[in-house]
């Protein structure tokens, strides 16, 4: 499986970052830093259609069959960041059918960062975002960043399943 994780934080050097490169070495994965790229909101009129949103897309439906969402808890949710990439999906149900359908048959997993223990209904969207689009939702893991909690051993479970797969 090739893969790739999009990082929905607002700092690139912060706790997400951190989970992120380790996720990344363990998994051999290419890394997609949302806070990089030029794109704007949603737009009905999608006066926008000419930002960074669309190149970047067809480039991960074209070379990869899983994507990793790797967002930080913020307000019990994922970042607005990442959420307004998710909402651009719109734009592949409306003025870019072709690859929208290309999410068909493709896979994700989400990973979620905070400094606590996390909501139970985080992951809803995205399970409900893979069922939409066609793909399988292949299971998540909340990462916890602090003192005395090791990264890599939290990652391990969805590492081997990711591998598994
Ligand atoms: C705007 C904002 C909102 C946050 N909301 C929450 C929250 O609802 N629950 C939580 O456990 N932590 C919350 N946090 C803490 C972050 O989830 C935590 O510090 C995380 O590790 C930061 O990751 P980052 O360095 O990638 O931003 C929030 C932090 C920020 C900046």
């Amino acid at each position: 499986m090739t893969g790739i994780i999009l990082q929905g934080s607002s700092r690139s050097d912060g706790d997400t970052a951190a989970v992120v490169k380790q996720l990344a070495q363990l998994l051999d994965y290419e890394i997609i830093d949302l806070r990089l790229l030029n794109f704007s909101d949603y737009d009905y009129l999608a006066e926008n259609s000419h930002d960074e949103f669309l190149p970047t897309v067809r480039h991960i439906v074209a070379h990869y069959d899983h994507i990793v969402w790797a967002t930080p808890v913020y307000w019990y949710s994922m970042s607005a960041l990442m959420k307004r990439f998710l909402d651009r999906i719109s734009d592949c149900l409306r003025i870019e059918k072709e690859t929208g359908r290309q999410f068909r048959g493709m896979s994700m997993s989400l990973i979620s960062v905070s400094n606590d223990e996390r909501n139970e209904a985080f992951e809803t969207p995205f399970i409900l975002t893979a069922d939409y689009l066609g793909m399988s939702y292949l299971g998540d893991q909340h990462v916890i960043v602090g003192n005395d909690h090791d990264i890599k051993s939290q990652l391990t479970a969805i590492v081997r399943k990711l591998k598994s797969c």
